[in-house]
């Protein structure tokens, strides 16, 4: 395979990760970020090629592109590089892929599909456990029951978590809820719904959240209605609406800046072991307008193991080229089987 595949943010907690077992799968992928010094060590440490480069000159960053055939984003929140990346690949004809959660930048990246078609390139946000057994879960229960007009998605995904996904989460505090109505993204307020969810162990309280699937589910299965759900104690869903009066003071620069500066200084991820132990869950049910409705389930390994699965899988199969041009989902550019070809996610009664 002679193809090549820049990983950006290659040294952060989820970019290592699937550095590592890219190079564990046979694939040579070239180290990226925008500080010289962890790039470098990282280097030195695995043998790879490197480069430096930040993303606030557009044409930099299209230089750096210009011989990439595949483009792996790791560096997240993504809400502040996704774009200037996005636009560099549409530029050199580099296919994109990131592992996204944040449905805001997933909806920005749908909006350029035809400059993707144009450009033959293919945009595929949300390659980690954020989407892909959610979406494939949908596009699979959708086929079932083709009729259905409603989506209800679920996780319970208890883990330990890493730096990068503790500032996303921070950068959501205080902004409302997502969820889709006839088609359009709908806001609603944070903790908007709460109910009870079977992920397999009997009923648990789950609450909803604004997840990729608001957006990418709608392009997977063409269903209006979509809410997801995650599962949270009964004491936690009470805790998240009684700070919704907080929102506005939490979305302010000084205090985002003093969370992610807390999260700097106490989040490290989950250690090799705590990956090998966490189990997660997935559950979702599609509805029709007589109020036929289909279920499943899904049983994953932990949300970072599964990341790199799965990324790694999808950069092997766009460096090969064999996948359609546009915006896609990890279902509509590799089928809604595609969450269960990995050892360890499998569907459960
Ligand atoms: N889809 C999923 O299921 C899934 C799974 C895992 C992670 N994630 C997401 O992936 C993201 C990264 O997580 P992580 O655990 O790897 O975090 P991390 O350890 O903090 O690493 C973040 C990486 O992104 C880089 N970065 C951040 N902002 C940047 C910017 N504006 N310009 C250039 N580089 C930038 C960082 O570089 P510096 O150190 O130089 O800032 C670092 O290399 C998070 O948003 C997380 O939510 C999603």
């Amino acid at each position: 395979m002679s193809a090549d595949l820049l990983v950006y943010g290659s040294y952060g907690y989820t970019g290592s990760l699937v550095v590592d077992h890219a190079l564990a799968s046979g694939l040579d992928p070239i180290l990226a970020g925008r500080r010289a010094e962890p790039v470098e060590q990282q280097t030195a440490e695995l043998g790879c090629r490197h480069r430096v480069f930040s993303l606030e000159h557009p044409t930099v960053v299209a230089d750096q592109l210009a011989d990439i055939d595949v483009l792996v984003n790791c560096a997240g929140p993504f809400s502040a590089t996704a774009d200037p990346l996005v636009s560099a690949c549409l530029a050199t004809e580099t296919h994109y892929l990131d592992v996204t959660g944040e449905y805001q930048v997933i909806d920005r990246i749908a909006d350029r599909d035809r400059d993707a078609e144009q450009a033959g390139v293919t945009l595929l946000p949300a390659v980690g456990f954020d989407v892909v057994p959610t979406d494939c879960l949908a596009a699979s229960l959708a086929s079932d029951l083709p009729d259905a007009t409603r989506l209800e998605l679920a996780i319970d995904g208890g883990t330990t978590i890493s730096q990068g996904t503790a500032k996303s989460l921070v950068e959501g505090l205080g902004s409302p809820g997502a969820v889709r109505r006839d088609g359009r993204l709908e806001d609603v307020p944070a903790a908007w719904d709460s109910r009870e969810i079977d992920f397999g162990n009997g009923p648990e309280s789950a609450v909803t959240i604004p997840w990729g699937d608001v957006v990418t589910a709608f392009h997977s299965t063409g269903i209006g209605d979509i809410e997801v759900y995650t599962a949270v104690p009964e004491t936690g869903i009470t805790a998240m609406q009684r700070t919704r009066p907080l929102g506005a003071l939490l979305r302010t620069e000084p205090v985002q800046r003093l969370l992610k500066g807390l999260v700097e200084l106490s989040i490290s991820g989950p250690s090799p072991e705590q990956r090998a132990e966490n189990v997660c869950r997935v559950w979702g049910r599609v509805t029709n307008d007589a109020g036929e409705s289909t279920t499943g389930r899904l049983r994953t390994p932990d949300p970072y193991e599964t990341t790199k699965l799965t990324t790694v899988e999808a950069a092997r199969r766009l460096l090969e080229d064999d996948v359609s041009s546009g915006f896609q989902t990890p279902s509509t550019a590799f089928g809604a089987g595609f969450a269960t070809e990995f050892e360890g996610i499998e569907r459960v009664e």
